[in-house]
């Protein structure tokens, strides 16, 4: 159902116009320990209003409402289970009995999720139907008889610009909120000739803790935040237009302007905006892990090899090295990996082909090994066989997993190739150079993808992706001859 904002604006309630001090109202804010909530506590509080702020966390709505007392307001905490009708009726009693009213009901407590349809269990709708539906219609038939009572009071529920347009992944999420955008616009119309204001919060992309802790199911956490159309938007912000489309009255308080324009296109092209979640849809399939494997396909379904990999643009490298996970040595040393740099640039200066040789270090730890490097010069054509163009060993380095503290720990997911702490003669250059390198897919150590970087002083420059691929056992002096066999393309 899609709403319109004139035509329920139109019947806001008379006389709500008016802004500023709140001295003597009483809020309560359920889900009020974090984010959007505390973030709405803050500024009421700045204006003179009581907030209790109530959250299932009941140890940090404590510590919200101890620095909200400490900065000059008026607060109190308390430990509700919004998803407890009896707790949150019991919670609206006691603040009407304290206070000998309640002015301000926010049902702002939510969690969510994302992922397929398909990786969705009925746990997930349970859950989530407890906290973001069942919540506020707790609130609601908490808080509407007393303010009926009252004749007064203004019940603002929390939906999402999920509860306003579709969203792929966000099946459950997204039908949870479009109850509450229901309910909200439904209960406003009736509760307006009982003296009771009803809006509904529906906030875009806002920068929380929410993206931290909700459930990301069968993607990667960081991948997924990652790939987020918008960029997020400030906490203070989206409570500034909140706390003022309260003060105004307004049925529907859309923020910010990312979600007013998605709003405003799925109202005007309905049929464009599901079409463009059709490819949204697709594009976050890739992010979707299967028994713990990375997905991350070719549009044939198939897994990247080394020369589809050579052909993607730098964006789609990145995306492949920020996915990779970390090398595992024990499969790499004592092999040779045929490598080829991914860029024009590279081609020109004829150091597109190379081979670099990983071997255990004897000395170190079995978590360190070394290697070095030999050109592959005599041809840039990645379809002619990987050979060493001279016999001259150069670019000797250290492998290793870099240490949270370290200056080279750019990419923590990844393994550090350190010049550096190689055995390259001073003049060589070499020793400026830092390669991070993972492996494509997890359980293929044959495929590697690196990033290049120049260290100059703390600085790294970025030079460039390449791409590795296991091409044959190292013998015992690691160069020249070509044993043992090579690994399959893709294979796993
Ligand atoms: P948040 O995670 O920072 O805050 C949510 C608070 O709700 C937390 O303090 C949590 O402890 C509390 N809570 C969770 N379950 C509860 C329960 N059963 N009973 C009582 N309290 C409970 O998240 P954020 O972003 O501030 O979210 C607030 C509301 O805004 C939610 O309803 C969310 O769906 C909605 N929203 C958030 C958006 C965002 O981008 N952050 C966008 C659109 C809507």
């Amino acid at each position: 159902m899609l709403y319109n904002s004139r035509v329920v604006d139109n019947l806001k309630n008379k006389g709500a116009k008016k802004m500023g001090k709140l001295n003597d109202k009483i809020a309560i804010i359920t889900g009020g320990a974090s984010g959007i909530g505390l973030a709405v506590g803050e500024q009421l509080a700045k204006r003179g209003a009581t907030v209790i702020l109530a959250d299932i966390n009941g140890a940090q709505a404590e510590a919200a409402a101890l620095k909200i007392n400490s900065a000059g307001g008026k607060s109190e905490a308390a430990c509700v289970n919004v998803s407890d009708a009896v707790a949150v009726q019991q919670l609206v009693d006691g603040v009407a009995a304290r206070y000998g009213r309640l002015d301000y009901m926010f049902n702002n407590a939510g969690i969510s999720m994302t992922g397929e349809a398909r990786d969705t269990n009925l746990a997930d709708w349970d859950r989530i139907i407890k906290v973001n539906l069942n919540g506020v219609v707790n609130g609601i038939q908490a808080a509407y008889p007393l303010m009926i009572r009252q004749g007064h009071g203004h019940i603002i529920n929390t939906g999402s610009i999920a509860g306003l347009v579709p969203f792929p992944l966000n099946m459950v999420y997204s039908a949870t909120k479009h109850a509450v955008v229901a309910l909200s616009a439904s209960l406003r119309t009736e509760a307006a000739g009982l003296g009771v204001k009803v809006s509904v919060v529906c906030p875009g992309f806002i920068d929380t803790p929410l993206k931290d802790t909700l459930t990301y199911r069968n993607m990667d956490k960081e991948e997924a935040k990652k790939a987020l159309p918008f960029k997020l938007h400030p906490v203070e912000g989206c409570a500034t237009a909140i706390v003022n489309g309260v003060l105004r009255n307004k049925a529907f308080i859309v923020t910010p302007l990312h979600a007013k324009l998605l709003w405003w296109i799925y109202r005007s092209l309905p049929g464009f905006f599901l079409w463009a979640n059709t490819i949204a849809a697709g594009k976050s399939r890739k992010l979707r892990k299967e028994d713990g494997k990375s997905q991350l396909l070719l549009p044939s379904g198939e897994r990247y090899t080394f020369d589809a990999i050579c052909a993607q643009n730098k964006g789609t490298l990145e995306q492949i090295f920020m996915r990779g996970t970390a090398l595992d040595l024990r499969q790499t040393s004592g092999w040779q990996y045929k490598g080829s740099n991914v860029s024009f640039v590279s081609l020109i200066l004829r150091i597109r082909k190379f081979i670099k040789v990983f071997r255990p270090e004897t000395t170190a730890a079995p978590d360190v090994i070394d290697g070095y490097n030999f050109w592959a010069r005599q041809n840039g054509r990645l379809d002619r066989p990987w050979e060493p163009s001279s016999p001259n060993r150069h670019g000797f380095y250290k492998v290793y997993r870099v240490q949270p503290n370290e200056q080279d720990n750019k990419f923590p997911h990844a393994m550090l190739i350190n010049y550096g702490l190689g055995n390259n003669p001073w003049y060589n250059p070499s020793r400026f150079l830092r390669d991070y390198i993972v492996q494509v897919y997890p359980d293929n150590p044959c495929l590697l993808i690196g990033g290049a970087f120049f260290a100059l002083g703390s600085m790294r420059i970025f030079g460039g992706y390449f791409v590795m691929e296991r091409l044959r056992k190292a013998d015992k002096d690691h160069e020249e001859e070509a044993h043992g066999k090579s690994c399959i393309q893709g294979n796993s």
